[in-house]
């Protein structure tokens, strides 16, 4: 049995019981992939991987999707996008700096989202560097029922970018593009009151961050309601605000959570390997015990 302590009252869950240098049997797997759904943030604390090793674990998850800003992506392998601000000794930059320092899914801007993203701390800053993430589910819980059922049947326009900071040279704006990888993004929809596709629970989807616009809807009154939803969904009660280790890897959930990244003194090194994983369609055909385990809020 794996131990496992709470990250905060509403969600997130931590373990210290796991090494994941080395085969994960199915019974630890089992464990750790329940605590995932169940607890939507799940932290394995001080590990010491391999780029292999990282990769493998996140594959656990689901298929892993390169990121479209290849110029950082891992020399070992372009599933894994460093983040870093760490300079090279000719000044170039070794990772994406300030990455997602906004309240945002990743790839929610993709017509098959990311299932999860799996990071793995290498370097530490002296001060910050946590991240922020908010339950949409529990958001979603929440809403007034006449807002529930305003929201229900609408369907959100997304594409690469922060909706409320599109100043390319802003810390807060989306990670800057080049015109090759522009040019690959696409214009998608998602439903905002969005199933989960695995617990069957239904969480506001990206209210914050890739949603531009509303299916049907004036684009003044589109970005209104997106605004509205995600103050609400973004309120501090909704919010976990983890702290990395050195060697802690942490995965979440994108179809059940925002989250933001906080910005740091770019002079305080730190480094992270990203891996994100993407939904699949087996999904839709999960085993109906594992959707009814996670069917209400009782299931925390
Ligand atoms: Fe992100």
């Amino acid at each position: 049995m794996i131990r496992f302590a709470p990250l905060a009252p509403l969600f997130g869950i931590e373990t210290q019981d796991v090494d994941l240098s080395a085969p994960l049997s199915d019974t630890a797997w089992a464990e750790l992939e329940r605590a995932f759904y169940a607890h939507q943030v799940l932290a394995v604390r001080g590990q010491d991987l391999t780029a292999q090793q990282f990769l493998a674990f996140a594959r656990r998850f689901g298929p892993p999707q390169p990121h479209v800003i290849d110029q950082f992506h891992h020399p070992a392998d372009p599933n894994i996008l460093i983040l870093s601000n760490v300079k090279a000794a000719d000044g170039r930059p070794t990772g994406l700096q300030d990455a997602g320092s906004y309240f945002h899914t990743d790839y929610s801007y993709l017509a098959v989202p990311a299932r999860a993203t799996t990071l793995y701390s290498r370097v530490v800053p002296k001060v910050g560097g946590d991240t922020l993430f908010a339950n949409q589910l529990a958001a979603w819980d929440d809403l007034p029922e006449a807002m529930k059922r305003r929201v229900e049947p609408l369907v959100a326009i997304h594409h690469y970018g922060n909706r409320n900071d599109v100043d390319e040279a802003s810390r807060t704006a989306a990670s800057v593009l080049n015109v090759e990888q522009k040019a690959k993004m696409p214009v998608i929809t998602h439903r905002i009151a969005r199933r989960h596709p695995v617990t069957g629970r239904i969480a506001l989807y990206a209210v914050s961050g890739s949603s531009f616009g509303i299916v049907g809807m004036p684009d003044d009154e589109a970005r209104d309601l997106l605004d509205e939803l995600a103050a609400f969904a973004t309120q501090p009660k909704y919010q976990l605000r983890f702290r990395y280790g050195v060697g802690d890897v942490v995965v979440w959930d994108n179809a059940a959570l925002l989250h933001s990244a906080t910005l740091i003194d770019p002079a305080d090194a730190r480094t992270l390997w990203r891996v994100t994983v993407l939904e699949e369609a087996r999904d839709a055909a999960a085993p109906a015990v594992l959707a009814a385990s996670y069917a209400s809020p009782a299931a925390h």
